[in-house]
Parts: C-alpha cells; structure tokens; sequence
C-alpha cells in the first residue's frame, strides 16, 4: 500500500488487516533540504510519527520501532554520543527527528505504547537517493562532473553500510527493550574530505580537476561519532568492512544506471540548482 503517514485513514487501512510490528522508516532527511523547507519536515517527521503512535495506541500492536538517526545528538566535538545524552539538534531536519522521538518515548511513559528507537549513523550502500553525500559524488564522478565539498571538508561522520544498518533495526526489532534508545553506529569515522578522495580514486578521476570546495552548509555539523555498546551488548555488531562497502557500493552505481539516471532528470534537476548554483 501507499500512503501518507499524516493520514489516519491511510493508517489505519494499512494495519486493518492486522500487523506483527509497526517500523517507521518514512521521513524527510535530507539536511540541506531542511533548510530550504523546514515544513515539511516537521509533517512527516513529527506529525506523521504522531499519527502512527496514535494508531498504536488504539490497537494491540506490539511494537512499534521508530527509526532515528544520530544527528540528533547534534555536533560532538570529542567523545561518543550516547543515549542518555540529551538531544541537541542544529538543523531543522534533526529537530524534526528529535521531536518524533521525544512524542515516541513520551507515549511510551504515558500510555505505555510499545515503542523502541534505533539511531543510526550516516548510512551508505546501493539504492540510496542521489542527493546524499557518497551516492551525489559518485553519479556525478561516472559524468565526470565536479563534486562540491562543503567548507573545508574536514567534517566527520561516522559511516554504517546499509545492510549492517537493517540487521541493527530488525535486531532491535526482536530484541530490544521496551521505551529504549539504541545506537546503530557503524564506527568507520572519516572526514568528507577521504571520502572524497576514495570515490574519486574509485572512479578513476582526478582531484584537481573534479573536486570543488563550495561555501559551507549553514549550521553544519562538524563531527557525530555514535557509542554503539548498548546495541552490542543486545548481540549486534556490524559486519561489512568499509574500504569493501564502499568500492562494491561504486560499482553498484557503475552498474546500475538505469536506476539512478531517471531520478538525477525531472525535479533533481531543480533541486540541484537550486542547492548548488549559488555556491
Ligand atoms: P549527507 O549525505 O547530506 O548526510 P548528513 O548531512 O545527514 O550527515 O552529508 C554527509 C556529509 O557530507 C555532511 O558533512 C555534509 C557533506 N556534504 C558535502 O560536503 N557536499 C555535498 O554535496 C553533500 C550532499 C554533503
């Protein structure tokens, strides 16, 4: 089925039949987007986790996941984010996530509805939308377009491959503790700056020629950096080695066109203009 989250019509139509579990993975996330409109994000993001915990409320489901993410935490200047940190979003896509799951844990100490989180980090692999960091670079590497690096590139994220990123959910999923918080942090910290290099290297391109340093995002996160022990000690572990992950992920690209080219036409055009030509 398709549908709005925002919809409780929508909503209860797709549990009507009945359901194991509720996982919600739908949301507004990109950063630079949040910027340009803040709204949306606050629709999906909090309304529609709102709408679905309601729905929650009102059945004998018994779980219900919300997927997070590890911005936010906000910028960690050293250290590890965890989760008894308090959450110190700075754009507006990562209040938007805090604020779904503040209403998640709020349900669970209100009503009691069932819930679990995941915060996972910056995540990377095959079929992720090309306005992402590694899967814009890479597309725009096999054109041989430039690829623009935000400020002075030396950000850190902390990098987790897709698959590891869904054992971590659906672990959670079956083992986690009611009205907890678990980190899913793959642990491959690096600054954009040797990503770059890496997918520019993968793609036989050259740096001079195709990296572009462009003004920097406003209000950007210098540094996350997840403590995962709490999801280890649940008996998850990520398992796919970066340097592999991120060569087999270029190749997906390479190989898979057909995929990404209708969406890099029509309205990401617009959009990458619009995010990217003043720079
Ligand atoms: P992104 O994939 O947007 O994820 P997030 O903002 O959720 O971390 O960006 C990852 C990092 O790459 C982030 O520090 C911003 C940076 N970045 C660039 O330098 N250039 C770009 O064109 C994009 C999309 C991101």
């Amino acid at each position: 089925m398709r549908g709005d989250i925002c919809d409780p019509a929508a909503v209860r139509e797709a549990i009507g039949a009945g359901v194991d579990a509720i996982v919600n993975f739908a949301a507004e996330t990109h950063v630079d987007r949040s910027i340009h409109d803040p709204e949306a994000f606050l629709r999906t993001d909090i309304l529609g986790t709102h709408t679905l915990l309601e729905a929650v409320r009102a059945s004998s489901i018994p779980r219900f996941l919300q997927v997070s993410t590890d911005e936010v935490y906000g910028d960690v200047a050293q250290g590890e984010s965890e989760e008894t940190d308090a959450p110190r979003p700075r754009s507006p896509y990562a209040a938007s996530k805090a604020g779904g799951d503040l209403q998640a844990l709020a349900y669970w100490s209100t009503y009691g509805t069932p819930v679990v989180i995941t915060r996972g980090s910056n995540t990377y692999g095959p079929y992720q939308y090309p306005e992402k960091l590694i899967p814009l670079f890479v597309t725009n590497l096999i054109d041989g377009e430039p690829v623009p690096v935000y400020g002075d590139g030396m950000q850190q994220r902390d990098w987790i491959h897709v698959d590891d990123h869904a054992r971590g959910i659906l672990h959670v999923l079956d083992h986690g503790a009611l009205g907890e918080v678990y980190n899913l942090g793959g642990g491959n910290r690096h600054p954009n700056i040797e990503i770059t290099k890496r997918l520019v290297a993968a793609c036989e391109r050259d740096f001079e020629t195709h990296v572009r340093f462009v003004r920097d995002r406003p209000g950007h996160d210098r540094r996350y950096a997840l403590c995962a022990n709490k999801a280890r000690a649940l008996g998850w572990a990520p398992a796919v080695d970066f340097a592999t992950g991120l060569i087999e992920t270029v190749r997906w690209y390479q190989t898979n066109e057909a995929w990404w080219r209708p969406i890099k036409s029509g309205e990401f055009i617009e959009y990458y203009r619009r995010q990217y030509a003043h720079r």
